[in-house]
């Protein structure tokens, strides 16, 4: 099961990849998280990547595809993956495809979560995160059982810095211009299975797994 999730920011990419990955026992591969983790760390690429990320703007491509060619060739990628958020443009696609293409890999399915942009607004802008964990929650949809706190571990719940209006307009351009263009591509690949995204978690989940189950049969 060689996957990537694909969709607009707030889709709901990360509160399905936490459940397919489990499932079909693949590791989940945010480029997103990523680059908030060497953030956090300070480390020489959370320091490249930064200004871009809290803008709003799209990491360059070269230092996109470097992360996640050199997470693909860990072994525990060796029998699957998940790829959450990447690739976001023609140019992340094209390379990830010749890596595939050499390691005899092929893609298995690539999901569009589809959802409406003023959808995407509101569940980006009631989004929270655990500072501690990571755990995602919704102040509407999926609250804490304390506000404030996370349920698992008790971290603090903060607003991701890209979550604030003017950074979500920017972001949502963004999708439109340099990402929106890999549902065609894929599409021409004949991979692409459109969800509709606008659904409670679990109905999403389970129209995910109608696609997935009979692709991890093969
Ligand atoms: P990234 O972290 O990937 O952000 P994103 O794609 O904008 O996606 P989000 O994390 O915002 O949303 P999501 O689709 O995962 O939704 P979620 O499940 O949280 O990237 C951040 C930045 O990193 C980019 O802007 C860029 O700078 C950089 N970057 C990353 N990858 C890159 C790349 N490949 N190339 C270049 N730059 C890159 O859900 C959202 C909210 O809705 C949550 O509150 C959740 O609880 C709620 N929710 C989820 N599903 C439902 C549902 N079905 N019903 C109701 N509520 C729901």
């Amino acid at each position: 099961m060689n996957l990537i999730l694909l969709g607009a920011p707030g889709a709901g990419k990360g509160t399905q990849a936490s459940r397919i990955a489990p499932k079909y026992g693949i590791p989940h591969i945010s480029t997103g998280d990523i680059f908030r983790q060497e953030m956090a760390k300070k480390s020489d690429l959370g320091s490249q990547v930064e200004s871009y990320v809290k803008s709003g703007r799209l990491v360059p491509d070269h230092l996109a595809t470097q992360v996640v060619v050199q997470r693909l060739g860990q072994p525990d990628c060796r029998h699957g993956f998940l790829l959450d958020g990447f690739p976001r443009t023609v140019a992340q696609a094209e390379v990830l495809d010749r890596f595939l293409t050499a390691d005899n890999r092929p893609l298995t399915s690539v999901l569009f979560l589809k959802l409406e942009e003023a959808e995407v607004i509101n569940r980006v802008s009631s989004r929270r995160q655990c500072e501690r964990c990571g755990a995602v929650y919704n102040l509407v949809t999926q609250p804490p059982r304390h506000a404030e706190l996370c349920d698992t571990c008790g971290g603090k719940l903060i607003q991701r810095e890209d979550d604030k209006a003017e950074t979500v307009k920017k972001r949502l351009l963004v999708y439109d211009d340099l990402t929106e263009p890999l549902i065609a591509y894929y599409h021409a690949l004949g991979v692409l299975e459109t969800v509709d995204a606008g659904r409670p978690v679990d109905e999403v989940f389970a129209a995910v797994v109608k696609v997935l189950d009979p692709l991890s049969r093969k």
